[in-house]
């Protein structure tokens, strides 16, 4: 198996850079092979395909950008290509890559067949991002050392590894950096059945009794989200233990989501304020995303890389030229009726 954490030899830079924000939990039910990955038909067959005619070559797998909401599998993508090639995978995450010379670092240090993780990928800085063309068409870097007039520049060989990029925000990508991998593809949200399967997986691996009620309940409360599916269960397995006889029922699984405030479908504290700003407000829309952000005190790009792709999916919110606007179902979730006037535009 692949290590991802071992640290590389003699790069302070790199081993720094491994305490990636996972948590031992997460860590533990994360699948480590594309037959322990459900869901994501098309994604995993394209990577299957690529994996395979790489391993028949005895080549270096083509670059991979991931894109995508939270929590959907990206991380967990990239280690399994590790995984099935058999191969390091060294991680890091655009912002942490702050010069030229970080990024020689951690190149010069992979070795031939690596894949190099980059999360967030759209937050990477413009002046090394150019750097990264060369290294990902050419297996190069040309570097300037020193200054003034002992400015030199240095031709780095790296080896030839496998860059991987995941980022939240694929249309924050420059055009000639997305165009510098071989595949881009996008991750979707789960549908529940799926989920289903995730949660049964989780449970079992952590030796949780659940009943198909109790799973098919924690699956449609969970935002079409893996990690979201995997956080509930660690709260419903709490409240199972202590306010019934530890088993996950749907009763039980019921009660535990509603105490945590998360309704039927899901939507959660943040969704539901966003919702109500906008139906209370601003008469549903159209309405700027700055604007909901300042009125729910949240980041205008948090709430729209995790809020607002599940509440457009699922039919809540709409995205028009003029701003976001409340649909007939986005004001239903918050027990309103859609302003006079509103209604007949909705239908
Ligand atoms: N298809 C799946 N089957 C089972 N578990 C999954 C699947 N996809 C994701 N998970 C679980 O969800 C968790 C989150 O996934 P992961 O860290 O890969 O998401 P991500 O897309 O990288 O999110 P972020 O954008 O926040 O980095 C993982 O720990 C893993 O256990
Ligand atoms: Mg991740």
């Amino acid at each position: 198996m692949p290590s991802p954490s071992k640290p590389a030899k003699g790069s302070d830079f790199i081993t720094q850079t491994l305490a990636a924000p996972v948590t031992p939990a997460e860590a533990a039910l994360r699948p480590l092979s594309f037959t322990d990955f459900t869901g994501q038909p098309k994604t995993v067959e394209r990577l299957q395909v690529m994996v395979g005619a790489a391993r028949k070559r005895g080549e270096p797998l083509n670059h991979i950008l991931l894109s995508g909401p939270p929590g959907l599998g990206k991380t967990t993508l990239a280690f399994i290509l590790g995984h099935e090639l058999g191969r390091n995978v060294r991680i890091t995450s655009g912002p942490v890559v702050e010069k030229a010379g970080d990024l020689a670092g951690l190149l010069t240090n992979l070795e031939e067949g690596d894949i190099l993780f980059i999360d967030e990928i759209h937050r990477i800085p413009k002046a090394v991002e150019e750097y990264l063309y060369s290294a990902m068409e050419d297996f190069r870097l040309d570097i300037m050392i020193d200054q003034g007039p002992n400015a030199r520049s240095v031709r780095l060989t790296i080896p030839r590894f496998t860059l991987v990029g995941a980022t939240t925000r694929a249309g924050l990508l420059t055009a000639p950096l997305r165009s510098r991998f071989t595949l881009q593809t996008r991750l979707d949200y789960y549908d529940i059945p799926t989920l289903e399967g995730i949660v049964h997986r989780s449970c079992r691996l952590l030796h949780v009794q659940i009943d198909p009620g109790g799973a098919r309940e924690i699956a449609s409360r969970s935002r079409g989200t893996p990690r979201v599916a995997n956080n509930l269960i660690n709260f419903v397995r709490d409240f199972a233990q202590e306010r019934a006889d530890g088993r996950i029922t749907q009763p039980v699984a019921a009660r535990a989501l509603e105490l945590l405030e998360i309704d039927a479908a899901g939507l959660d504290e943040m969704d539901k304020r966003m919702l109500r700003v906008m139906a209370e407000h601003y008469r549903g829309g159209p309405v700027g995303m700055s604007t909901i952000a300042v009125a729910v005190s949240e980041e205008a790009e948090t709430l729209e890389e995790v809020h607002e792709p599940f509440l457009i999916q699922e039919g809540y919110l709409q995205r028009t030229p003029q701003g976001r606007v409340l649909t007939a179902k986005g004001y239903q979730a918050v027990g309103l009726k859609a302003a006079v006037g509103q209604q007949q535009s909705l239908l």
